[in-house]
Formats: structure tokens, C-alpha cells, sequence
């Protein structure tokens, strides 16, 4: 079979997210890197593209070129990743979908939650496949999870405990790194800091092993690094539509805590415990027995986790994989086949729908705010 041509906008050299997109589109032979517009900085964008071994004609200056470049060929890219900072990725996604292109975009998918309607729209007008990057619902024990949680294994989830917490952005003095500033600098991150950098994606998780929507929540936002214009320290209290009550604590400041994602899922019959620091590991606890560890690559798991497991039982797989398994996702679903785990349109516009409400409730005293997007209520 064919490679499918796949081009890649930011994730520049020393960019945070960009190598765990080449290791993961690249990971299964699937995807050929064959275009990029990299770096805000055009010569370093296009030096480093030809160092990744893109042609020359492909490599781009920046994504308008890319676009009208890629637009005229016969052999034009079929996917395009977007991997620059957030205040950007509405207009390239729109504007590479209504040129008939796949699209895999970074989260959060947009600024606003009308953005985020428009790109469902457009997404749905064009046809093309609308994908946003929540990868750690792409790890298999991830998915262990999900399926256990569908097929009642641990009956009605009462409730979710979830942390997105770390200590990276602690440090004051460091508030003028590149890498930090844009995350909390409103017009490049937006209305939200750390809720929109990282809690939206243990609110997906949420809504993704359970399959239940996010109804309504409560936040108290605080911004404890002087001179921070958007929070670093969030607390979210939240229902979901299948009655689940959930919590969720995200922070930048927590220092100690490395990258600090888990999340603990109790139902009437049995718990989860999972965390993506050991994402090869789910602890789970019957009700009546004793906890056990199920382990990546074990007999027994359910089908989607035994086909995105990789290696051999007890060898680590880690975050590169759970990218690739987003690519693999995305391989089937531009092929026609049904690949129902992969991350839309329509989950970037929820987390937005969310991160809106608790921007919203934090300014409110902590009032509970309707977190649907208008589209879906
Ligand atoms: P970063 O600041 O480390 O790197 C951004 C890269 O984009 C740089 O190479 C920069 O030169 C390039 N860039 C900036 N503007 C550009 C433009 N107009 N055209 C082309 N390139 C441009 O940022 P990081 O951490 O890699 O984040 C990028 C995006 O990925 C963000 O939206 C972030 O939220 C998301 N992200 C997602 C993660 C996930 O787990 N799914 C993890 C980390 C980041």
C-alpha cells in the first residue's frame, strides 16, 4: 500500500510537541513526511524540513505557502499536521480543510468556542477527516479502560477523580522563556492558561472512557506566578450526562510532580487507576476482590489495546507510541474504515465548550456553568 504524504505545520526544531509527531506519523510506515512550514522563523523552518529530508520545493517558509504550493500539485500531501501555538490553529485548519486536506490539529483546537463550531462545520462541509492530537486516549491501556467501562465490567461510574498537574512553569524567573511565555500570554494561548493547556486533556479523558458528555461545572481559577495574565491553578468540579461526578485539579506550579496526568475511575462494581507517567499499567479493584495490575500486552485484554500494544508485554511503551496510534487512527479513518476512537472536530469544540464555562464560572464566585457547545445542547 501506498504511503500516505504527510506535511507538518510548526513543531520546529526544539519545539516541545513537534518530534513526537514525527516519531509517531512515521512510527508504522504509514506516513511519508514530505512537507513542512516548521518554524515561525522561515529560514530555520525550511533548513531544518531538508535536514528531515523534505525536498527542497517542499520545504516552506511558512503555511501560506505550504498551502497554495500543496494546492496545485498532483501529488499533494494528504494529511497536515498543525503543531503551532494555539492562537493559529484555527485559521490553518479551516483553511487547509476547505482546501481538501486531512487535518490533524493540536489542542486546544481553537481560541474560541465559535471557532471551534466553525471547524466542525467545515470539517463536516469538506468531507475530510478532522482530527485533534488528545493522544492519551490513544495508549492501550487507555482503551483497556473505555472497553471495560462499555461493557459494564465496573457497572455505572459515579465518579471521576482526574489531575493534570506539574511544576514545569513554577519558576517566576523563568516567565520570559519562549516556550512558557505563549502559554500564558492571552493573545497567543487565549481565554485560559493552564485548564486549556493541559486540563482539557484529562477532561477528555473523562468524557472518553466513559462516553458521556460534560454537562455543567464549577471552577476556581487562581494565577500564582506575578505578572501571569491567565491561570496556572485550576479546580473544576463537573457532572457528566450519565450522572458521573467528577474532579479535576490542574496546575503548572506543582512542583514535585513531573508530568502529573492520572486518572481514577470508580463504578458500582470496580475502580480504575491509571496514570500516564506508568501508562502500561491499570490498576483495577472488583468489588468484593483485590486490586490487580493488567498490564500492556497481557492475554486476555480487549481488542483495541491488544492492537495498539506494540512490544513485547513488560517492555515500556510511552508517549511517541500513543502519537503513532493517533496516526494509525487516522491512516483508517482517511481510508473509509470506521476508526470510532479517533479524536474530532467535535471533541476540540467540547473542550473548548469547557474551557469557556470554567473560565466563566471561575469569574463567577465559582457558579455552575453549562460546559455543552451551543451546537450540541
Ligand atoms: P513550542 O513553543 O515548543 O513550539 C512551537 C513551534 O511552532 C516552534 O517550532 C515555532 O517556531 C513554531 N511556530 C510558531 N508559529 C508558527 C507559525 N505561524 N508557522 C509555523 N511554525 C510556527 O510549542 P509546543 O509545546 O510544541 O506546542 C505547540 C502546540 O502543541 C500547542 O498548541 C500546544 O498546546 C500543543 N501541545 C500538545 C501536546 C499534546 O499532548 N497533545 C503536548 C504539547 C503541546
Amino acid at each position: 500500500m501506498a504511503k500516505l504524504k504527510w506535511g507538518m505545520i510548526g513543531g520546529g526544531q526544539g519545539s516541545q510537541i513537534g518530534p513526537a509527531h514525527r516519531l509517531g506519523a512515521l512510527a508504522d510506515g504509514l506516513f511519508e513526511m514530505t512537507a513542512g512550514a516548521l518554524d515561525v522563523d522561515p529560514e530555520r523552518g525550511r533548513a531544518f524540513a531538508m535536514s528531515l529530508g523534505v525536498a527542497e520545493d517542499r520545504a516552506y517558509a511558512n503555511w501560506q505557502e505550504m498551502l497554495e504550493g500543496e494546492r496545485k500539485r498532483d501529488d499533494r500531501v494528504d494529511l497536515v499536521t498543525v503543531a503551532t501555538p494555539n492562537n493559529t490553529h484555527f485559521e490553518i485548519t479551516k483553511a487547509f480543510l476547505e482546501a481538501g486536506f486531512h487535518v490533524l490539529c493540536e489542542k486546544p483546537m481553537t481560541m474560541t468556542v465559535e471557532e471551534g463550531e466553525e471547524i466542525v462545520r467545515t470539517a463536516r462541509a469538506s468531507g475530510k477527516v478532522c482530527a485533534v492530537n488528545y493522544c492519551y486516549s490513544a495508549y492501550p491501556m487507555v482503551r483497556q479502560m473505555k472497553a471495560m467501562v462499555a461493557a459494564g465490567e465496573i457497572g455505572r461510574v459515579r465518579s471521576i477523580v482526574a489531575n493534570f498537574s506539574h511544576g514545569h512553569h513554577a519558576a517566576g524567573d523563568d516567565a520570559e522563556n519562549p516556550r512558557v511565555r505563549w502559554r500564558y500570554d492571552p493573545a497567543q494561548a487565549g481565554i485560559s492558561g493552564q485548564m486549556a493547556d493541559c486540563g482539557i486533556h484529562a477532561l477528555h479523558l473523562a468524557t472518553f472512557i466513559t462516553g458521556d458528555e460534560i454537562e455543567k461545572l464549577s471552577a476556581d481559577f487562581a494565577s500564582t506566578v506575578e505578572g501571569r495574565q491567565l491561570e496556572d491553578d485550576a479546580m473544576v468540579n463537573f457532572r457528566m450526562s450519565g450522572g458521573t461526578v467528577g474532579r479535576l485539579w490542574s496546575s503548572s506550579i506543582a512542583l514535585g510532580r513531573q508530568h502529573g496526568l492520572d486518572i481514577q475511575i470508580f463504578g458500582e462494581t470496580g475502580g480504575f487507576r491509571w496514570a500516564s507517567e506508568q501508562p502500561n499499567q491499570v490498576y483495577y479493584h472488583k468489588l468484593g476482590g483485590r486490586v490487580e495490575i493488567m498490564e500492556k500486552g497481557e492475554a486476555g485484554l480487549g481488542e483495541d489495546a491488544q492492537r495498539l500494544s506494540r512490544v513485547a508485554i513488560a517492555h515500556p511503551e510511552g508517549f511517541p507510541l500513543a502519537v503513532a496510534n493517533i496516526y494509525v487512527d487516522l491512516a483508517a479513518r482517511i481510508a473509509g474504515k470506521d476508526e470510532g476512537n479517533l479524536p474530532t472536530a467535535e471533541d476540540g469544540l467540547r473542550s473548548m465548550a469547557s474551557v469557556y464555562a470554567a473560565v466563566a464560572s471561575a469569574r463567577d464566585g465559582s457558579a455552575w456553568v453549562d460546559a455543552r457547545p451551543p451546537m450540541f445542547r
